[in-house]
């Protein structure tokens, strides 16, 4: 009788093994757990059995039982699961898979700096598209147009009939702001900018500026100096200083170009700073009148300062990068670094 069982159980395994469908299982459960199944018979046929050997073959054939039956609802599941479990279990002690994660580009962590650092001091953050008028790059800004300042900024037209280009820096936003709010505010701007530009380590056709503008009653130059050298003393985190040059932009007056003292040498000298100890960042100024005034405010009402520079350059500064064309290269190898 136990050898009967046994045997039983071995033809079961085998059975299971070549089930796929669910209509084949139910023949195989029908085979062997059915009323009329041999299995069923040798139940059937203990109570004829001596008690002691029915002490023995009892719980054997109710364990054998037992057992099909499990297997059989196991293979049940994985019927309707559509495929095969034991492959698809989930080994929860097996190490995870790491996942990877991107990075972010450093004109992205610069950018978010710069503004997490202005709105610290009070900045809105301020924003204008990249397809812009002629009014708002240009003309609003008191560059007519035949001025060599548009020459200046090589430009993309889209079309220039229509006076449609893509914006040549992000001081298109000052008048696009001003606009609609009325002094005082303080605002940044940054943003992506285009040039038709012939390409080089220090020269990209689409890069990135920030503008700011703080317009009031009384704003001066010296409330400009010192939020710059505020803003790039915690930029590059050591105490920086902001040197003027005069210079010429026409939607500033008077206006100038500044330097900060060099971030390598503290403004000793060294070769970073080719020995002058100062390095050269970005234009700024008074704001024009005439800009107020295409702005629709009173002329000599307010008084402000503007400045705009280039992302790119404040990033290849702090992470020393050599070559500006390797932001937009897509190359992960440079990305991976940041
Ligand atoms: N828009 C200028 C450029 O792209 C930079 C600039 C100069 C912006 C002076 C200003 C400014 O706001 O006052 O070269």
């Amino acid at each position: 009788m136990q050898e009967k069982i046994e045997k039983l159980k071995q033809e079961f395994l085998e059975g299971i093994k070549k089930v796929a469908t669910a209509d084949e299982l139910f023949v195989l459960e029908k085979k062997y757990l059915g009323r009329k199944s041999e299995f069923n018979e040798i139940l059937k046929g203990l109570k004829d059995l001596s008690p002691q050997e029915r002490r023995k073959i009892g719980p054997l054939a109710n364990s054998t039982k037992v057992e099909i039956a499990k297997m059989i609802e196991y293979k049940r599941q994985e019927i309707s699961a559509g495929g095969n479990l034991e492959k698809e279990r989930i080994d929860v002690t097996l190490p995870g898979k790491r996942r990877s994660v991107g990075h972010l580009n450093p004109i992205s962590l610069v950018r978010a700096e710069i503004e997490d650092i202005f709105t610290r001091m009070g900045f809105e953050i301020a924003d204008g598209p990249e397809v812009e008028t002629e009014f708002y790059n240009f003309d609003a800004l008191n560059i007519p147009k035949d001025h060599p300042a548009r020459d200046m900024q090589d430009t993309f037209w889209i079309d220039s009939e229509k006076g449609i280009l893509s914006r040549t820096h992000t001081s298109n936003v000052q008048v696009r702001y001003m606009e609609k709010h009325k002094p005082p505010f303080r605002i940044i701007a940054p943003g992506r900018i285009f040039r038709n530009e012939a390409t080089d380590a220090n020269h990209e056709h689409t890069f990135h500026q920030f503008e700011a503008l703080v317009v009031g009653d009384d704003v001066s130059v010296a409330n400009f100096k010192f939020v710059l050298e505020k803003f790039f003393s915690e930029f590059f985190k050591q105490d920086i200083r902001v040197r003027l040059r005069p210079s010429y932009f026409p939607f500033v007056e008077p206006g100038f170009e500044f330097d900060i003292s060099c971030t390598v040498c503290g403004g000793k000298g060294c070769r970073t700073c080719k020995g002058g100890g100062w390095l050269e960042l970005g234009g700024a100024g008074m704001v024009n009148q005439n800009v107020f005034v295409a702005a629709g405010y009173p002329r000599n009402k307010y008084q402000g300062f503007a400045w705009g520079f280039g992302l790119e350059r404040l990033a290849m500064m702090k992470y020393k990068i050599d070559d500006i064309r390797l932001f937009h290269s897509g190359d992960l190898r440079f990305i991976r670094q940041f």
